[in-house]
């Protein structure tokens, strides 16, 4: 349920999040504020999540301590987060439990892949798609006998969401050895949504269970995985990255079904997660979280994340996918009025619904020298190259070369895939507003209208990237951590 004021909160979150008047001197003089279009890889930390931490930083303890003021307080609050998850993601906490690991989503994903391993050792094989970021495919390799990459489907002019029908194929295949499929909600290319529900559906007609990767999905639109009428599209475990979700610092997230991960062993053991302990044997806890997250928590990193996502509850996930949905259609349609500009994924909202990013190519131009001109000129931090997706920005590459295919020779064809062997990805937060947007879309212009200018302003290096030719980011002067305790220290 959303605060009767969401929008009056949102507004007041998206003003104050630290860092988006950073400012910085460009290769042509000027001091301009940065705009940040890079929340798909961190989200900018929000102010509220900050102060929280200061004033809980004063009472700060180890959640395994007990008797003591600051511990009592510190366990509460840690327990208090687990609980504030499960409201985010509805999940019923008699049904579902969660616990923290890792700094992201990579962790709870390798946890997740040797569980259910272990748990379902008859079942050997894990469905996936080619859209998955590594950390959705990696670990399934590493510890299961076969992993699918299911195709995405194709839409009008692109590829859009996962193939259902080809799921469906790979289902049938593999009868009674799926363990699992392991989907991402939302591409964390290209910011298209999956049929996460559908999917599940399909999975647990076939006996497979259900993983989702939230990593792209939790910060953008509501997510329900439990409590739908039909129980068959209730989701059986979801993994996300606090740091992707406006509270940078904090740890992965793995929501559960509690019977999943209960009567084996945890995969991680030490302290916090054993009833007694002799020198010949050890009897674990059967209470969760505690079972899965041996050792001291992230407990200022997890204080962090419940103030992050009690603020974003208060607003309304629904009123934030609803002015995310907004601005990405804005962005699709402006930025498909730049000449030369190539958007990789279904770019039609009707067919196809994205959120948070978007990937783009300038036709014949290195996507690291946009990405170098787009910081150095216009102060817009953008990602660029692969992200961590290899066969999904290949295979939309080599799609989009395939139209140029029958116009150009060999040797051009080359040349252009050699440039495209990565993409430039602009992507977006709750801080982000149609002026960022307008001003991606200005520098774009500028970049696509002066080519063979900046090609003489860098040096393409042997790794890919480029330097500037004269202009030098003396990073030091800014900020080291040496420089800021030696003046702490000394005033
Ligand atoms: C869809 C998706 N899954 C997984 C990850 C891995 O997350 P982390 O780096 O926080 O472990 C990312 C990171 O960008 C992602 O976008």
């Amino acid at each position: 349920m959303s605060h009767p004021n969401g929008h009056a909160t949102l507004e007041k979150l998206r003003r104050e999040a630290i860092g988006l008047n950073t400012s910085y001197v460009l290769a042509n003089g000027e001091r301009t504020r940065r705009i940040y279009l890079d929340s798909t890889a961190s989200t900018l930390r929000l102010k509220v999540v900050q102060e929280v931490l200061d004033r809980y930083l004063p009472y700060y303890s180890n959640t395994h301590s007990v008797m003591h003021f600051g511990a009592k307080l510190s366990t509460h609050e840690y327990h208090w987060v687990h609980d504030m998850v499960l409201k985010f993601v509805h999940a019923d906490p008699q049904i579902y439990t969660t616990f923290f690991l890792g700094s992201g989503t990579t962790a709870g994903m390798n946890r997740v892949a040797r569980t259910l391993r272990e748990k379902r050792p008859e079942r050997d094989v894990v469905l996936t798609s080619i859209m998955e970021h590594h950390s959705n495919d990696l670990p399934h390799r590493k510890h299961y006998r076969e992993v699918v990459h299911v195709p995405a489907q194709m839409a009008a002019h692109s590829l859009g969401c996962v193939d259902l029908n080809r799921m469906e194929q790979a289902l049938n295949e593999h009868k009674g050895r799926v363990n699992y499929i392991s989907l991402t909600g939302v591409s964390n290319v290209t910011g298209i949504i999956n049929p996460i529900h559908e999917v599940a559906e399909m999975a647990h007609r076939h006996g497979a269970l259900i993983v989702i990767d939230a990593a792209q999905m939790a910060a953008h639109m509501p997510i329900r995985m439990s409590g739908h009428e039909d129980s068959a599209r209730n989701l059986d475990v979801l993994v996300l990255s606090g740091h992707k979700i406006y509270a940078p610092g904090s740890p992965g997230v793995v929501v559960t079904r509690k019977d999943l991960f209960a009567d084996i062993e945890p995969q991680e053991v030490g302290g916090g997660m054993v009833d007694t302990v002799w020198v010949n044997r050890y009897t674990i806890s059967q209470h969760f979280p505690e079972r899965e997250e041996a050792g001291t928590p992230n407990i200022v990193g997890t204080i962090g994340l419940g103030a992050a996502l009690y603020a974003l509850h208060k607003v309304g996930m629904e009123v934030i996918a609803e002015d995310e949905t907004r601005l990405i259609n804005y962005a699709l349609e402006k930025l498909s009025q730049v000449k030369d500009l190539i958007i990789y994924g279904e770019t039609d909202p009707c067919l196809c619904q994205r959120t948070g990013a978007i990937s783009f190519n300038l036709r014949d131009f290195d996507h690291s020298l946009t990405a170098a001109a787009l910081n150095d000129y216009f102060n817009i931090s953008v990602r660029n190259e692969c992200f961590c997706a290899h066969p999904y920005v290949r295979e939309m590459v080599m799609l989009s070369l395939a139209e140029e295919a029958e116009r150009l020779s060999d040797e051009e064809l080359a040349n252009l895939a050699e440039l495209h062997r990565g993409m430039v990805r602009a992507s977006f937060g709750i801080y982000n507003t149609e002026k960022d947007v307008d001003a991606l879309v200005a520098a774009l212009h500028h970049i696509s209208a002066n080519r063979e200018h900046y090609k003489t302003l860098y040096q393409r290096l042997p790794s890919g990237d480029y330097v500037h030719n004269t202009f030098k980011f003396d990073h030091e002067r800014l900020f080291s951590i040496k420089a800021a305790v030696d003046d702490l220290l000394t005033h």
